[in-house]
């Protein structure tokens, strides 16, 4: 299933979105009695995790968190995304740090993309590749996901679940999810927002043969969710 809501304000996409990710881990706490999650980066997802962080409707330290993309930074330096959903989610939240599973951004890009997957299949092996119960992804103006961009050799992974993916336009190196490990999962949602989105947005959404990225974001059996703001809305149909 595919849906899609439209908020007013880059605040109410947060709110909504916040709310969304309460009830899908709530249900999973209740389902199984743990939930995994995997974060992503970017403006839009930091909006969700300041509301998030003001839920205590449900048992923080029963949900396992994972990121769907990290770049190759340490923790503290600004362009980390684990470093920025733990400062505005996980701390907040006082979520125990053994439930914390940031990828291992010390080690060389294949090395660390290898020991993350690593990590999955240890703590996650009921399947493989694991079903998460939710992915939150952001889309970038090029129509890159997690950090899966455009002519980029993991959009070609069929085997890993987490690859190291050099980004030629960004000089550097990315650790990402690919897609066998996101289209597992139970609920995926993306978090969009900003009219620089629009054109390449409508396109994901609304033709069948999207080449973007994250247009092959499609979960086998999971829901398929995206956040919206009416900036990012404004060339849909
Ligand atoms: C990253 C992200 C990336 C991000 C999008 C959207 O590390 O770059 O994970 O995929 O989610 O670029 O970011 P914004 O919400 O900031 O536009």
């Amino acid at each position: 299933m595919t849906d899609k809501m439209i908020a007013e304000s880059k605040d109410q996409l947060g709110a909504q979105a916040a709310d969304y990710i309460t009830r899908v881990l709530k249900s999973a706490l209740q389902q199984r009695g743990f939930a995994n999650i995997a974060l992503s980066g970017g403006s839009t997802p930091k909006v969700v995790y300041k509301h998030l962080q003001h839920t205590d409707a449900l048992d923080w330290n029963a949900v396992r968190f994972f990121w769907s993309d990290e770049r190759m930074v340490p923790l503290h330096d600004p362009d980390s995304n684990a470093g920025m959903a733990l400062e505005n989610l996980l701390h907040p939240l006082s979520v125990v740090p053994n439930t914390i599973f940031t990828p291992p951004t010390f080690l060389q890009p294949q090395a660390a993309a290898a020991q993350y997957e690593l990590s999955l299949r240890r703590i996650l092996p009921q399947q493989a590749p694991p079903a998460f119960d939710l992915i939150l992804l952001g889309m970038g103006d090029d129509g890159h996901t997690a950090s899966l961009f455009p002519g980029t050799k993991a959009l070609n992974e069929t085997r890993r679940w987490v690859a190291a993916n050099y980004v030629k336009s960004k000089e550097a190196w990315r650790l990402t999810f690919t897609y066998p490990l996101l289209n597992q999962a139970r609920h995926i949602l993306f978090l969009v927002s900003g009219a620089n989105k629009a054109e390449v947005l409508a396109d994901v959404l609304e033709n069948p043969d999207s080449r973007y990225p994250a247009a092959q974001v499609k979960p086998h059996s999971g829901n398929l969710i995206w956040f919206l703001d009416q900036d990012a809305a404004t060339e849909l149909r």
